[in-house]
């Protein structure tokens, strides 16, 4: 009888439970995001922990285009006045692109590593211009200290983000796809990437490599890492020494994440060592298509069985060369797909009836469109998830930062086709596309990557937010980092206990030969003596 009450409570209990929302208090959260499509992919976790009844604090910068700093967002916003101004970051990009896009690829290796450098030191020189402005306004701080926030999130494309949770003694949280080609992953947050089977970025190998590609393998992250280190040494460690009063690293700081939310999953990584506070959340963006303006619909319609094709090389490229653009639009025009390109420059004299230009397109809502065959993308990561979620075969055209190697994940696992935008022709372009959309092996490689990517435990974006509120409830995720950020170099790799091993076998050998020659000896001696008797 007693033990039928019991259980009756705990049926009781069990169904309450079940009912009730799962035990989240609404949180404070402080976010410190960067610009572009970085800040598209936060916001998204940003309106998530909103729905969610969190209380969320976004830090900016007057010369942001990218964070609205309306009240109607649902957030609240600190902005930090800086010396620069929007058009000052665009010139900056525009530099960017005119070097990176039009003038490193036909340079030779010193003045494209020139180049190169100038742009990090322009983007450098702003964001610590940016830092600077916020660490020096220690009336905010200390209301931000008062405020008492759960956790910071933030985004370390630009380096001095760690500095903050440090300063106000919090746990955080950093959402990147990669920073330095996985040297900041490797060095500061200890993730194991065995050189044997982990391409490094950028070099475009799979996972699968022969003795040659190991051994550049090894050689280029050994140089990511030293370019790393350096840069570090030389701009980052003075300031977080400066910022802390104390000696501080950039990566001992970066070191102190609670959780990394990697901006990829298994759909586009190759199976890799992970550690326990590394989260993968790729796509956490994408949602179903929604219907698409009444026009442009039509226009989709209109082209039949042949279905469309969707063209964007990302927001930041406004304009291309006119030589570039026309032979583009020529090789459009030569597919029986209708094209709906996103492009703002000039519109090249031979853009042909089945091609229409955009200022913007709703590109989700496009890539989930039944009639769409294909996607010509820029290659930035957003985009891929995109086309990864809706099952779209990729004809990429990368052009900078991590492009080139998302196009090369997606073309080697057989769903995409790499060009590159400066040497193609009108005929590899068409070639390309005619490929991807009549060869079914890509539409077959993409849907399997999609089908990977939709069976998940838990939606990306529903886990990125389930980390956050983790290392809430916690007051950190210390008990995930690994004991390797205690260790030094030699203990890490165990050196210092080879060495001791091998002095103890050198000694034990050592000792066995010298008994040896002492028996033999005294043996020798004995024998000696005694047929010396005889
Ligand atoms: C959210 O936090 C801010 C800053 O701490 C505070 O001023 C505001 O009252 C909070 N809003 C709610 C709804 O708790
Ligand atoms: C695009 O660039 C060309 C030069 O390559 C220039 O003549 C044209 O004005 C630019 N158009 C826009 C819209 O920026």
């Amino acid at each position: 009888m007693r033990a039928r009450a019991i259980s009756a409570v705990h049926l009781l209990l069990l169904l309450s439970l079940s009912h009730s929302p799962p035990c989240t208090m609404a949180g404070k959260i402080l976010v410190w995001p960067a610009d572009f499509s970085h800040w598209f992919n936060i916001n998204v976790i940003i309106e998530e922990l909103v729905a969610r009844g969190h209380n969320v604090t976004v830090v900016t910068h007057s010369a942001t285009s990218s964070v609205k700093t309306e009240q109607s967002q649902g957030y609240n916003v600190e902005i930090i006045q800086v010396p620069y101004t929007k058009q000052d970051v665009f010139n900056t990009l525009d530099t960017m692109f005119k070097y990176w896009v039009n003038e490193v690829p036909n340079d030779n290796l010193i003045q494209g590593f020139l180049k190169i450098k100038e742009i990090i030191d322009q983007t450098t020189y702003k964001n610590q211009v940016l830092c600077r402005e916020l660490f020096a306004r220690e009336d905010l701080l200390e209301k931000w200290r008062k405020e008492r926030f759960d956790v910071v999130l933030t985004d370390p494309m630009y380096m001095c983000r760690s500095l903050l949770p440090l300063k106000l003694n919090l746990p955080f949280i950093v959402s990147l796809r990669f920073s330095f080609g996985n040297s900041m992953e490797r060095l500061c947050g200890q993730l194991p990437t065995p050189a044997s089977y982990v391409p490094a970025v950028s070099l475009g190998y799979k996972h699968r490599m022969d003795f040659l590609q190991r051994v550049k393998n090894v050689l280029f992250n050994f140089f990511q890492d030293f370019l790393f280190i350096f840069l570090n040494a030389l701009k980052w460690d003075p300031f977080y020494t400066e910022v802390m009063g104390k000696p501080t690293t950039l990566c001992e700081t970066m070191g102190k994440a609670d959780i990394w939310l990697i901006r990829t999953y298994w759909d586009f990584e190759f199976p890799r060592p992970l550690l326990p506070n590394f989260k993968f959340v790729g796509g956490l963006h994408c949602k179903p298509a929604k219907p698409l303006p009444k026009e442009m619909e039509d226009f989709v319609q209109s082209s039949g069985d042949d279905g469309i094709v969707v063209f964007s090389l990302g927001f930041m490229i406004k304009n291309i060369t006119k030589e570039r653009a026309n032979t583009i639009a020529s090789a459009l025009g030569q597919i029986p797909q209708k094209v709906l390109w996103r492009y703002t420059g000039e519109k090249p004299e031979t853009l042909a009836p089945n091609t229409r230009v955009y200022d913007w397109i709703p590109q989700n809502d496009l890539l989930g469109h039944p009639k769409t065959k294909a996607f010509i993308t820029h290659g930035g990561t957003n985009g891929i998830y995109e086309a990864i979620y809706h099952g779209v075969p990729m004809v990429g055209l990368p052009l900078f930062a991590d492009q080139p190697d998302n196009v090369n994940h997606m073309k080697t696992k057989g769903a995409a086709v790499m060009l590159d935008f400066n040497k193609m022709n009108t005929e590899d372009l068409k070639q390309a596309l005619n490929d991807v959309i009549n060869n079914p092996s890509y539409k077959e490689s993409i849907m399997r990557l999609s089908r990977i990517h939709h069976d998940q435990p838990m939606k990306p974006l529903d886990q990125a937010v389930y980390w956050i509120e983790y290392v809430m409830r916690h007051k950190g995720a210390k008990h995930l980092r690994v004991e390797a950020h205690n260790l030094t170099w030699y203990q890490y790799h165990c050196l210092d206990v080879a060495a001791f091993l091998l002095s103890v076998i050198a000694l034990v050998v050592f000792i066995f030969v010298k008994t040896c020659k002492w028996l033999f000896r005294k043996c020798c001696r004995k024998t000696a003596a005694k047929s010396k008797k005889e």
